[in-house]
């Protein structure tokens, strides 16, 4: 299984100060010799944290392929066009959020979603659709011409904290918090079910399978079940580990997990 390292969070650190440290170019070099497979990052409307400069000095000196996660706004769309990264990773964005909520609504932006893909597709740049695992938008990105979807791992990694982890700072986050455990159990059972269900369609569709957001080193297990995924985006959990053990030895911990086959 491959990884992607979403480096969003250096360009958040950096943005505490507005000045250029530290710089996300850096991390491309480093996630390199780690053994990562793909850079990922997230061109926000707002532009809080990676800037259109990071993606254009990175896609010039990167021996990584850039996966870039971006709005369907027409600005950025256009931007991206000019850039020409490797991929695209379409996803729902909303200005108050403090990370992607769900997946992307195929069906209610099915037009723009074509047309987007067509113009990637004429410059050679894949496209991926990060959506919930849900098989009528497994179809949808079938139906509207992605090569790719990357599976929305949130709702799971939430039920997953919910279940195992002390909730002090994420309550606030989380809906079914008022749910007794065996509902909480059944929940997150029926997340990993979906998930599965929903690689094994698209990978029979002939789709190609990802999947991200909200992974860690504690919540992998099952995700790594899933033979239909090839790869993972994962960042927050990398970066926020690399503040104590640094970038590489981040990057090679989690390579270390995700080849460690589970039973
Ligand atoms: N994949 C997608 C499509 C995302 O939007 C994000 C968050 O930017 C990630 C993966 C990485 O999520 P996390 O930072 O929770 O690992």
């Amino acid at each position: 299984m491959l990884l992607g390292v979403n480096i969003d969070h250096i360009a958040t650190l950096r943005e505490a100060r507005a000045i250029n440290d530290p710089d996300p170019l850096e991390a491309i070099f480093i996630a390199k010799r780690a053994g990562a497979h793909q850079i990922t990052m997230h061109l926000r409307e707002d532009r809080r944290h990676i800037h259109d400069l990071d993606i254009q000095n990175i896609i010039q000196s990167s021996f990584l392929p850039i996966n870039v996660e971006c709005s369907i706004n027409p600005q950025i769309i256009e931007l991206l066009l000019n850039l020409k990264p490797q991929r695209v990773t379409l996803v729902p964005e909303n200005r108050e959020e403090i990370t992607t909520e769900g997946g992307l609504d195929i069906q209610a932006n099915y037009q723009k979603i074509q047309e987007i893909l067509q113009a990637f597709h004429s410059i050679n740049t894949e496209v991926s659709l990060f959506i919930d695992a849900d098989i009528e938008q497994i179809c949808a990105a079938k139906e509207v011409g992605a090569e790719i979807v990357e599976l929305h791992t949130g709702s799971y990694a939430n039920l997953h904290l919910m279940l195992f982890s002390n909730l002090s700072r994420t309550q606030h986050s989380l809906k079914s918090l008022e749910l007794p455990r065996a509902s909480l159990k059944e929940l997150y059972e029926k997340s990993i079910q979906n998930l599965q269900n929903s690689a094994k369609e698209a990978k029979w569709l002939g789709l190609e399978v990802a999947a991200g957001h909200g992974l860690n080193y504690t919540n992998l297990t099952p995700i790594l079940k899933i033979p239909e995924i090839f790869e993972l985006n994962i960042g927050q959990s990398i970066i926020a580990r690399a503040i104590f053990s640094g970038l590489e030895q981040a990057i090679k911990d989690m390579l270390a997990l995700m080849q460690h086959k589970p039973n």
